[in-house]
């Protein structure tokens, strides 16, 4: 599982800069924030939101986390103010946080995370500029959480994206199905990791699916759900749950391209695409990537951004038709994704941010080749971290290294998988 290698670097490939708020001429309209420039707020334990910060913190912004106690935000000393969030308070939490540091701008990590900022919008007009700069303008808050809208609007406004009809009921997703061509692919509006998609190959597929993405969650799947997470999220959610028609997609086969940006008030200011070379199970997570540049990806990206309105750091996902090789837009993830944390030879989302905050940033080497995010390649059966360009394992913080490996395998594999890492690695010490 953990392959031997010479490729192995750390994360920490930045470099050091210093504050000069106000020279770029972009940050005109960026007012400076109190003690803090970035804010990352996460309702979930990922190890990527600590790659972010560390990364935020490598050019030389000045990084706090809301997150949930155990978040791996909080084993990184790049995350010098720290707020343990549970999820119940975790609006009137971040409101707190608010008050307290002032930050230039605010990055939601993961969808609860955009969902309660959305929220603090709704319920207060305090953050109203600061969320403007954040993640953008408020009539496109419900778009952005929604995958079928999304599709809807892309399409609308001419840009590539699977045949997609939507449906009311399992009979209507049917039909649907044989209209788009079968396999096709059912999708409800939330989730994340796959878990509101399934592709479906007949009418039985069709009929046994349905009640599970476009049903009111069981009582006992919400318990586990929430028992699992340690807050109430999925029981509110289950309270909260409305019926919502379902998107029929054609499959598409070719490989999937995520990409990453960080745009200012509708206007991309950063961003690259990298293409999955490996996922952590079927619809999961990226576990191996390789940069790709992508023009058709580059110029539906600023379209949405532009149409939106949107700042901060999003995410969108693509996967290319191998008939046309065009890439077709699957979805936007409207919060930083794993992608956002890295320097590539397409753009710097990290070291954009900082320098829409006014931090005068220097250029870090980007990352060229194939790159084996952690833990993920690690912990894919059949993964080899070690026969990539890049394996990007935080060594000089091993807190991080055991906690990200500890969160698939429990203590005990934890340590007995690091120490096997370290040895191909050749990295020496604790
Ligand atoms: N139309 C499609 N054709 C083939 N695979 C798809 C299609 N739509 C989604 N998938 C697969 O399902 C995964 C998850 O879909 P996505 O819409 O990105 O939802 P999420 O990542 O939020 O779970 C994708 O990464 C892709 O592997
Ligand atoms: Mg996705």
């Amino acid at each position: 599982m953990v392959g031997g290698g010479e490729h192995s670097v750390t994360l920490d490939a930045g470099t050091g800069s210093s504050r000069q708020p106000g020279r770029l001429p972009t940050l005109a309209r960026m007012p400076r924030g109190g003690t803090l420039d970035v804010l990352l707020v996460a309702t979930r334990r990922f190890e990527f939101h600590a790659f972010l910060a560390r990364s935020l913190a490598a050019v030389g912004a000045s990084v706090g986390a809301v997150a949930p106690p155990g978040s791996p935000l909080f084993r990184t000393g790049a995350v010098t103010t720290r707020f343990a969030v549970r999820g119940g308070r975790r609006v009137g939490g971040m409101e707190r946080a608010l008050a307290d540091t002032h930050p230039t701008v605010v990055v939601p990590c993961d969808d609860g995370a955009t969902a309660a900022l959305h929220a603090l919008d709704e319920r207060s007009d305090d953050w109203r500029e600061l969320l403007r700069r954040s993640i953008g303008a408020r009539q496109y808050f419900p778009v952005a959480r929604s995958r079928n809208s999304m599709v809807a609007l892309a399409r609308a406004e001419g840009i590539a994206v699977p045949a997609t009809v939507t449906a009311d009921t399992a009979a209507g997703a049917l039909e649907a199905a044989g209209s788009v061509g079968w396999p096709a692919v059912l999708k409800c509006d939330g989730g994340w990791g796959g878990s509101g998609v399934r592709v479906v190959e007949d009418a039985s597929d069709i009929q046994q699916v349905w009640p599970r993405l476009a049903g009111r969650p069981s009582l006992p799947v919400a318990l586990r759900r929430s028992l699992r997470s340690g807050d109430l999220d999925a029981l509110r959610e289950r309270a909260a749950f409305h019926p919502a028609p379902l998107g029929v997609q054609a499959f598409v086969a070719g490989p999937l391209l995520t990409h990453a940006v960080c745009c200012q008030e509708g206007e991309v200011r950063a961003g690259a695409s990298v293409e999955v070379l490996a996922r952590l199970y079927p619809t999961g997570p990226a576990t191996l990537v390789r940069p790709v540049a992508r023009p058709d990806v580059q110029e539906a990206v600023s379209k949405l951004v532009r149409i939106l309105e949107i700042s901060g750091v999003v995410g969108f996902d693509f996967i290319v038709d191998p008939a046309s090789d065009r890439a077709l837009l699957l979805e936007m993830n409207p919060r930083a994704t794993p992608i956002s944390a890295l320097s590539l030879p397409g753009g710097d989302v990290a070291a954009a941010l900082a320098s829409m905050c006014g931090v005068a940033t220097a250029p870090r080497p980007a990352l060229e080749g194939t790159i084996a995010l952690f833990p993920g390649e690690v912990m894919r059966p059949g993964g080899d971290p070690g026969a990539a360009d890049h394996h990007l394992v935080p060594w000089d913080e091993p807190d991080l290294v055991e906690a990200g490996l500890r969160m698939h395998v429990g203590r005990r594999g934890a340590g007995r998988i690091g120490s096997a890492l370290r040895r191909s690695s050749g990295v020496t010490g604790r």
